[in-house]
């Protein structure tokens, strides 16, 4: 399967790493032998027909910062949407950076790869919390697999669980802590620490986004209660219909105040008839009630009640995993096999 790969980031570089570190398993469990075609950052591309040299693209990209710089297949001179146009692939893999305006430029690229008959995986929110279920639909209409389980989670399956739940019953309702940097904040301010102390240090450990706000505004909880909404009830939800309020007017003595009563404040997604954003007191003891970077979602079924899924809601090797479990779900619909083909096949430590 031949793959190109839109940004070489967190995400891509670790996807890259996953893909070295498990080739040999990867080949004999699940009969995946994946070439990268290219792989485009911001400043140009590195493209080989035959495949990428993997651990040579590693190399460079951490040495010398950009793809370009590999020789002999580097290039300064191209962008993402001539390598989508002329490069030969089974598939493009789209990790760039989420834009909530607009969805630009990772929109027109994912477009692009639908329109030239690529199937797409993406970690991508933006997009799809902006045009409900154009993409989606693009890849149906065209017979392509378009899949996006990194967007909501990171490495943690939520959309998958979903999927499977729906299977057998049906999901009635959700709710859900969506964003790691806002439940750190909420964390921290639990431990006593002002609000900018906390942010601060969300920023120190990597948690939020470049533009915090995005985080505590409620508008990253709110794009994945979009794209979780959509996947769960087929509705064609956007971005702007969620009543959205951030975590900015939670303060230390509202934290406390919710403490003395058993109870804690986080930020809450809930999906349903009114989709909805916004801090809220729940005990101590509930699922939700989970603690700094982690995310949450507990789904209610109308027949088996409610089922918890929680686990850390980013990271880029976490996410990279995601993107491997959406590039094996395609493979596997393109001819490939998963669940693996032998379980009794050697399994290779992953180390990465
Ligand atoms: N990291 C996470 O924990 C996480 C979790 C879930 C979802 N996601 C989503 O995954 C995506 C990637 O995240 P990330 O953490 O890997 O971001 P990142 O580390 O900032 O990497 C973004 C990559 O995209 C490249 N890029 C930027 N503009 C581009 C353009 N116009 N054309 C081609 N490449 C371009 C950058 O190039 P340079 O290297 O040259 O700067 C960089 O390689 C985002 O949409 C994010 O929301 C991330």
């Amino acid at each position: 399967m031949k793959l190109i790969l839109l940004g070489c980031g967190a995400v891509n570089l670790s996807l890259l790493e996953i893909l070295l570190a498990r080739r040999t398993e990867l080949s004999v469990r699940y009969g995946l032998q994946p070439k990268i075609a290219a792989v485009v950052d911001s400043r140009g591309a590195a493209m080989s027909p035959d495949g990428l040299d993997i651990k040579e693209l590693i190399r460079v990209k951490k040495s010398k910062g950009s793809v370009a710089q590999t020789t002999p297949s580097g290039r300064a001179d191209v962008n993402a949407l001539d390598v989508i146009s002329e490069v030969d692939a089974d598939m493009v893999v789209e990790a760039i950076p989420t834009n909530l305006r607009t969805g630009e430029p990772s929109l027109s690229y994912v477009k692009r790869a639908l329109e030239a008959g690529r199937n797409v995986v993406t970690a991508n929110k933006g997009p799809l919390a902006l045009t409900a279920d154009l993409l989606p639909s693009l890849a149906n209409k065209r017979g392509l697999f378009f899949r996006f389980s990194g967007a909501v989670g990171g490495g943690t399956p939520i959309l998958d669980l979903a999927a499977r739940c729906s299977l057998g019953d049906r999901i009635v309702g959700f709710q859900g802590v969506f964003n790691g940097t806002t439940n750190y904040i909420l964390s921290e301010l639990e431990a006593g620490l002002s609000f900018e102390a906390a942010l601060r240090a969300a920023k120190e450990r990597g948690y939020a986004e470049a533009d915090p706000l995005i985080d505590i505004r409620g508008l990253d909880s709110a794009s994945k209660l979009v794209i979780l909404s959509n996947a769960v009830f087929g509705t064609r939800m956007k971005l702007k219909n969620v009543k959205v309020k951030g975590i900015r007017g939670v303060t230390k003595a509202k934290v406390a105040n919710a403490a003395a009563k058993g109870r804690v404040i986080r930020l809450i997604g809930s999906g349903g008839i009114a989709p909805a954003v916004a801090p809220q007191e729940i005990p101590r003891e509930s699922p939700l009630a989970v603690n700094s970077a982690m995310n949450a979602v507990t789904f209610e079924l109308e027949r088996s009640g409610s089922i918890t899924i929680s686990g850390k809601g980013a990271g880029g090797k976490e996410t990279a995993g995601a993107l491997l479990r959406d590039i094996l779900t395609i493979h596997a619909k393109l001819g490939g096999f998963y669940p693996a083909r032998d379980e009794t096949a050697p399994r290779v430590a992953t180390v990465v």
